[in-house]
């Protein structure tokens, strides 16, 4: 684990998880449930669910982020025993859930992206806003930051990253530009060279700052996200089919929700199981809950404007009868 320092222990999240009373119905949380937070961050969610049932369940709680599970301990201290933490990857959900005797879990949350610590903290080089060093991992024993990235990464590669992970429409203008401009050590210099590219700057209806889509695909690749997501969602119909759990995703941008959307379409049937013919050769692994994707209310937004544009959606396991496997 990295030394976590004792301002950072002492950082005050400006904290309110998205979707809190969605995600508790989604859950279907109950007294004696196990969840696992796969994505745990401030534990603003675990809380949630531990005080919906008086801290009578148990909630395993991962984060690939040592720095924020050190917060995330300190934040969750009055829950004693019924929070489990474990720093990973959620790619490693199976091996995680067995080595804390965790099995036949009830609900799986993962609410994707950084958390506000991650954003807001010196440091962690994933906001524009700040100017440090271009780092990006969400876990800094990782080998790859966001240096090695802009550095090094040839000009069709880098430019194929911030078209298919940021949806950037000016990634081969961007693209030759941090080749001209290398080496690009901070996040200032890489926001600014950016701006200065694209034309967005002289538009007044741009929202969003110019830098945000190049920022969110360098932050994508340089944490292997949507692979990530891909393998996690092919993982966990088998950790949850036993108790028939709950699988509720959060996603904030459309490359993870319709990765999440897929899945779960592909891998269901919006029928009830007795409906299913038993010729089918092919075995729904999801019972889709909500057809239409789940977004935050007008005064969600208004409270935490972080939240809009978050998507939940939300699939329940069906067990596979062992002959069928
Ligand atoms: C949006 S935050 C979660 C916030 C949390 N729900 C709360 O209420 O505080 C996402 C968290 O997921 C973690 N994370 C992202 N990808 C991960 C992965 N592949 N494995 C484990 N944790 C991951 C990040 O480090 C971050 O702390």
């Amino acid at each position: 684990m990295l030394a976590t320092n004792q301002s950072q222990l002492d950082w005050q999240p400006n904290h309110t998880p998205v979707m809190s009373n969605q995600v508790l119905e989604a859950l279907s949380v109950k007294p004696c449930g196990n969840y696992i937070d796969g994505t745990i961050g401030l534990g603003g969610h675990t809380k949630a669910i531990l005080e919906a049932t008086n801290n009578k369940c148990t909630v395993l709680g991962i984060d690939r982020d040592p720095q924020v599970l050190e917060i995330a301990k300190k934040r969750l201290r009055q829950f004693g025993d019924s929070v489990i933490l474990a720093q990973g990857n959620y790619t490693d959900i199976q091996s995680i859930c067995n080595e804390h005797n965790f099995l036949q879990p009830d609900g799986l949350l993962l609410d994707l992206g950084i958390s506000s610590f991650q954003l807001e903290k010196d440091g962690r080089g994933f906001s524009f806003l700040r100017d440090e060093y271009l780092d990006m991992r969400m876990n800094q024993s990782d080998s790859i930051s966001a240096y090695e990235i802009i550095n090094q990464t040839p000009e069709k590669e880098l430019a194929d990253i911030i078209w298919k992970y940021g949806e950037e429409r000016q990634s081969r203008k961007i693209a030759k530009a941090i080749i001209n401009h290398r080496p690009i050590s901070t996040t200032r210099e890489l926001a600014t060279l950016v701006e200065n590219t694209t034309h967005y700057k002289k538009s007044s209806k741009q929202k969003i700052h110019p830098a945000t889509l190049t920022f969110q695909a360098i932050r994508i690749a340089v944490n292997d996200e949507l692979e990530q997501l891909k393998k996690v969602l092919n993982l966990v119909h088998s950790l949850l089919e036993a108790r028939s759990g709950k699988l509720a995703v959060i996603s904030f941008h459309s490359l993870e929700d319709r990765i999440v959307k897929n899945h779960i379409r592909d891998n269901s049937s919006l029928k009830p199981r007795e409906r299913w013919s038993l010729e089918e050769d092919t075995h729904p692994l999801w019972l889709q809950i909500n057809k239409k994707v789940i977004r935050p209310s007008p005064q969600e937004i208004s409270i935490n404007p972080r939240s809009r544009s978050a998507r939940l959606r939300v699939a329940q396991a069906i067990a596979i009868e062992e002959d069928m496997k």
